[in-house]
């Protein structure tokens, strides 16, 4: 079927409906606005940061967005563009007070105002200590962000195409003309014509074994992007959350050590106080993750094993019961641990991709090292970068990020699909999609994918984590390039059209295949440490040398090509970071 529309809004999380909500306010009752999801709505994988959203409001304690621009710079390692962030945290404070008159149900302070925490990372005046500035909804912040937004574009008639699963994106004369997508419930393919489009696909953490990312989290809009030409940005960079439920990866919340949570290892120190003297358990994640697996390697692991404790037990029932309900749960669920009574086994998780998709401020896709912007493709979220994580995200800044660039983009796509016409389409804008879609139906060369994606996810978890070497990267490399080749003769065994979550799951490990190599690719050129990239053979940061975005793209030979561009600093000059 050939749909058309003004502007396309792929992926449903909060950086989509951020910008459809914001585009069906702006332009909803002349232009024709679709939001294309390969899940229903609010099951988008938004609903997985619990602890919180970033925002200078000052409710508990004094604070500024000035202060919240610094942290942001420093957490990044001085590696995010600094005209980026201040736009993020000077718009924060107004996207927090949107979201209340919204309804999001907020927790509260005794007076009635927006509730906040404390959260790794945040400081007040310019790092003198920890600073409560999440605005939380207990620890389901996401969740109540997405029920939100998905009520409000709903109230303003936004077009929803849910179970569309998106596999191309249309490029016709230099400009973006719409995408292809496939939809589940019917195997049938789709072309959407249109004006703009807008990715917000989320991140690509399924390229681990141990994640906090939801099974749907395969890269899909930034692999497809790579493949239509455009360069990925700082791909090297990729973050683990110190807290993870052992083994399982599940998320428990930044906010459980924001709320006076403590890490401790075998002999019941609080480790952290030799890592971070001022901040302690609340360093920023890249420097807790590794402090972690530094106490492990040493011997310090709960028991002689690979985890620490993660100790909530001095809090007391009424404090995690109602400020940390959900972690409660799944520690209660999974590991038939009480919080309340016992501390709770944790290590590092693969939890956030800061690289992806480069953008300008606006939202605009860009293709190159001079920014050059392809008209009528936008990109958000944890896809985009834009950047304002740099090397190292700070918690409650992704919650913040898909909602203030969501609709900046929004805003800008609103300008750009009243000022020009239709784009030309190509003949036979379904024809990679169909190729792609017959191989693997019909092909009988043996493999199967789920044997390469559990091969895939070991093989990064082991190679590409919070430590590299030279050595690790080569041996991804080599493993990567094994991958890929036996990938061309995977075949699917569901031969049906309906719900064929089989041959989904096919297409999905080609994305993460795609993304591991130019991660993996982008770490072994950066021979320096910075962020959530750990060297050990580069173990210090070389701003002589380092400072400054990678890109990766494919080259005519088929190969991965490096390029780099200038990192954009306006008050904050590179320091030693110390916390
Ligand atoms: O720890 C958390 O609640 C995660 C939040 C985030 O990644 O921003």
């Amino acid at each position: 079927m050939h749909y058309e529309f003004d502007a396309v809004v792929v992926g449903a999380g909060g950086a989509g409906l951020s910008a459809a909500l914001e585009l069906a306010r702006q332009v909803g009752q002349t232009h024709r606005i679709a939001v294309l999801s390969k899940l229903y709505p609010v099951r988008s994988h938004t609903g997985a940061a619990q602890g919180g959203i970033g925002a200078a409001l000052g409710n508990v304690e004094e604070d500024h967005w000035e202060w919240h621009a610094f942290d942001t710079v420093k957490g990044s390692d001085y590696l995010a563009d600094q005209d980026a962030v201040e736009i993020m945290c000077r718009e924060a404070i107004e996207c927090v007070y949107d979201l209340e008159h919204y309804g999001l149900p907020f927790s509260r302070l005794e007076d009635g105002r927006i509730a906040q925490r404390r959260f790794g990372g945040h400081t007040r005046n310019y790092g003198e200590g920890p600073v409560h500035r999440s605005c939380y909804a207990a620890d389901r912040t996401g969740h109540m962000i997405l029920q939100t937004m998905y009520q409000q574009c709903l109230k303003h008639d936004v077009k929803f195409f849910d179970e569309f699963h998106v596999l191309d994106l249309i490029i016709h004369q230099g400009r973006c003309a719409g995408v292809v997508a496939y939809e589940i419930a019917t195997g049938r393919l789709h072309t959407f014509h249109a004006k703009a489009v807008l990715f917000a696909t989320g991140g690509f953490g399924r390229m681990y074994k141990v994640t906090s990312n939801a099974l749907a989290l395969t890269g899909d809009g930034v692999a497809i992007a790579f493949r239509r030409g455009i360069p990925l940005e700082d791909m090297e960079f990729f973050q683990f959350h110190p807290t993870g439920i052992y083994r399982l990866g599940i998320l428990i919340t930044e906010g459980a050590r924001g709320e006076g949570g403590i890490l401790r290892n075998n002999d019941g120190e609080r480790f952290m106080e030799r890592y971070a003297p001022t901040i302690k358990d609340l360093a920023p994640r890249d420097m807790v993750s590794r402090a972690i697996y530094w106490e492990i390697r040493n011997g310090r692991g709960i028991n002689g094993k690979d985890y620490v404790h993660l100790d909530l037990t001095h809090l007391g029932r009424e404090i995690i019961e109602t400020r940390l309900p959900d972690i409660t749960d799944f520690v209660r669920t999974y590991l038939g641990i009480d919080p309340v009574k016992e501390p709770i086994p944790v290590t590092p998780t693969a939890h956030y991709a800061m690289g992806g998709i480069p953008t300008d401020v606006d939202g605009r896709v860009v293709t190159d090292a001079s920014n050059t912007p392809l008209p009528g493709f936008y990109a958000a979220g944890e896809c985009a970068c834009v950047s304002v994580h740099g090397a190292n995200r700070l918690g409650t800044n992704s919650l913040l990020d898909i909602l203030v660039f969501g609709r900046r983009a929004a805003r800008h796509m609103a300008q750009y699909i009243q000022q020009v016409d239709m784009p030309a389409m190509p003949d036979d804008p379904e024809q990679w999609s169909r190729q792609t879609i017959a191989r693997l139906m019909e092909g009988d060369g043996g493999e199967r994918h789920g044997q390469i994606r559990a091969e895939l996810q070991s093989l990064m978890m082991d190679n590409v984590s919070v430590f590299r070497t030279e050595e690790t990267l080569k041996t991804a490399l080599e493993g990567l390039a094994g991958l890929k080749e036996r990938y061309g003769r995977v075949t699917v065994q569901d031969k049906g059209r309906r719900f064929n979550t089989d041959l989904l799951e096919a297409i999905e490990l080609g994305n993460l295949l795609e993304l591991a190599e130019v991660t993996t690719f982008a770490a072994r050129q950066r021979t320096e440490s910075r962020g959530g990239h750990y060297r050990e053979d580069y173990p210090n940061r070389d701003d002589q040398n380092w400072l400054k975005h990678s890109l990766v793209s494919r080259g005519e030979d088929g190969g991965l090509v490096w390029d780099s561009k200038p990192v954009v600093i306006t008050r904050f000059q590179p320091q030693e970071r110390k916390y």
